[in-house]
C-alpha cells in the first residue's frame, strides 16, 4: 500500500477501500505518512466527502489506534454529553453534576478552547487548585466516589485523532463533516460511555453555519454511535447568539455556579435541563427529576465534591480581571441581534482563548453581556463589559465587536 494512491483515489472521487483506510490511519499514527501527505488527503476528503461506510471504517480505525476505557465496574449506568462547540457554552459545568445527582455516572472527557470557542478545561482551571489531568485510575476513582468527573482525555485515547486534529487545525480542513464526525465519535466510543447526547450547534458562532449541515453532522454521529453499541441521540441547538450572559473562563464558572444554586440565565437553565433529561433517558433512568435536583441543592453538592476531588477549592474566590471596559448602547430600542462569533472573537482577543495550542489563557478575561436579543436598551445603558488583565487588548476586542449587534426601533418584536 502507498499513500499516494490513496490520495489520488480520494482526489478522483473513488471511495477508499476498508484496507486503504485501515492502513492509512495506522501508518499516519506510526509516523509512516508525512504531515504534508495527510494534509493533502484531508483536503481531498473535505472537498469530495466520504460515504457512510468510509466514515464508519475511518472512525473504527481511529478507535483502534489507542486504548479503550472500561466503566463496567461501576454500579451506575454511564451517560456523556458532547457539544460541537460555541460561545458561552458552559453547559457541561452544571450538567455533569446534575446528571450525577440524578443517578448516572458522568465521565466527561473534555477539551480546551481554540480560536473563538471556549474550552471546558480552560474554564475549570480558573478554580484555584483544580487539576484537569488525571490518570485512568484517578478518573475512575473520582467517577466512582462523586458520580461525575470532568477531565482531559489521556494521550492513549484515539491518538490518531490527536495528531490529525492538530494537522487539520492548521491546514484549513476542520470543517469537513466526515472528519468532524469521526474525530468526535472515535474519542467518545473509546472513552467507553454507554450512552451519549450530542448537542450539535448551528449558527454564526458554530462550525456548522446551516441547519442542513448541522443535521447531516448529527445524523452521521448518531449512526456511528449506534453502530458501536452506544445509545446516541442528538439535539440541534442555536449558536448565533452567545449562550447565557458570559463568555470567558472564570466568568462562565461564576454563571455555572449560579445555575447550580438555582438561579442563572434562563437559556442556560433550559438547555441544561433539556440535555439532562435526554442523558437520563438514554441511560435508562426514568424516575429522576433534574429540575428538582437543581432546586434542592443535590447538584451543587456533587459539584463541590467533584471540584474538591480534583484538587480545587469550591469556596475560593474566582480571579477577577485587572481592567474592565463597558460598552454602552448607541441608541434606544430593542436589541435585535448580538453575534456569537463576534463576541467569541472579542473574548479570545481579551485573553480568554488562545491562538496556538501552547498559548496560556487568562482566567479572568472575557465578555459579560448586559442585554440579549429581545431586550429593550436605552441610549447610554451598559451593553457589554469587557474584562482583561492586559489593557492593550481592548482595542482588538472593540474592533471585533464593530458590527456585532443591531438595535431595532422601540417595540419591535424579535424572534429569539
Ligand atoms: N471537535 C472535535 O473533537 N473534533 C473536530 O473535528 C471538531 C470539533
Amino acid at each position: 500500500m502507498d499513500v499516494i494512491s490513496v490520495i489520488r483515489a480520494k482526489r478522483d472521487r473513488t471511495p477508499l477501500t476498508d484496507a486503504q483506510i485501515d492502513w492509512t490511519v495506522d501508518a499516519y499514527t506510526r509516523g509512516a505518512i508525512a504531515d504534508e501527505q495527510m494534509s493533502a488527503l484531508a483536503m481531498a476528503i473535505l472537498l469530495n466527502g466520504m460515504d457512510r461506510r468510509e466514515i464508519a471504517r475511518w472512525t473504527a480505525a481511529m478507535i483502534a489506534s489507542g486504548e479503550r476505557l472500561d466503566f463496567s465496574s461501576l454500579a451506575r449506568p454511564t451517560a456523556d454529553k458532547h457539544s460541537t462547540g460555541g460561545v458561552g457554552d458552559k453547559i457541561t459545568l452544571p450538567l455533569a453534576p446534575l446528571v450525577a445527582a440524578c443517578g448516572a455516572a458522568v465521565p466527561q472527557l473534555s477539551g480546551r478552547g481554540l480560536g473563538h470557542t471556549g474550552g471546558t478545561l480552560d474554564k475549570l482551571e480558573s478554580i484555584p487548585g483544580w487539576r484537569a489531568s488525571l490518570s485512568n485510575a484517578e478518573l475512575l476513582d473520582v467517577l466512582g466516589s462523586t458520580g461525575a468527573v470532568i477531565c482531559a482525555a489521556g494521550d492513549g485515547l484515539a491518538p490518531a485523532d490527536k495528531k490529525l486534529y492538530a494537522l487539520r487545525d492548521v491546514t484549513g480542513t476542520v470543517e469537513a463533516i466526515p472528519l468532524i464526525a469521526s474525530s468526535i465519535m472515535s474519542k467518545k466510543i473509546a472513552e467507553g460511555t454507554g450512552s451519549l447526547v450530542l448537542d450539535v450547534k448551528c449558527g454564526t458562532g458554530a462550525f456548522m453555519k446551516t441547519v442542513e449541515d448541522a443535521r447531516e453532522l448529527a445524523e452521521t454521529m448518531v449512526s456511528l454511535g449506534t453502530d458501536h453499541g452506544v445509545r446516541t441521540v442528538a439535539l440541534l441547538t442555536g449558536m448565533s447568539t452567545p449562550l447565557g450572559l458570559t463568555a470567558g473562563n472564570a466568568l462562565e464558572v461564576r454563571e455555572s455556579v449560579e445555575v447550580l444554586a438555582g438561579g442563572g440565565p434562563a437559556d442556560v437553565v433550559e438547555l441544561t435541563l433539556a440535555l439532562a433529561r435526554d442523558m437520563l433517558e438514554a441511560a435508562g433512568i426514568h424516575d429522576a427529576d433534574p429540575a428538582k435536583k437543581l432546586a434542592d441543592g443535590s447538584a451543587m453538592d456533587v459539584w463541590r465534591r467533584m471540584i474538591s476531588a480534583q484538587g480545587g477549592d469550591p469556596d475560593a474566590p474566582l480571579p477577577t480581571a485587572r481592567h474592565t471596559h463597558t460598552v454602552t448602547a448607541p441608541a434606544t430600542g430593542v436589541l435585535s441581534r448580538l453575534d456569537a462569533y463576534d463576541v467569541g472573537v472579542a473574548a479570545w482577543r481579551l485573553g480568554a482563548g488562545r491562538a496556538r495550542k501552547e498559548d496560556p489563557v487568562q482566567a479572568a478575561a472575557g465578555v459579560e453581556l448586559h442585554a440579549k436579543p429581545g431586550d429593550t436598551v436605552t441610549e447610554g445603558s451598559p451593553l457589554l463589559t469587557l474584562h482583561t488583565d492586559t489593557e492593550e487588548r481592548f482595542a482588538g476586542a472593540l474592533d471585533a465587536l464593530g458590527s456585532a449587534w443591531d438595535i431595532a426601533a422601540p417595540g419591535t418584536t424579535v424572534d429569539t
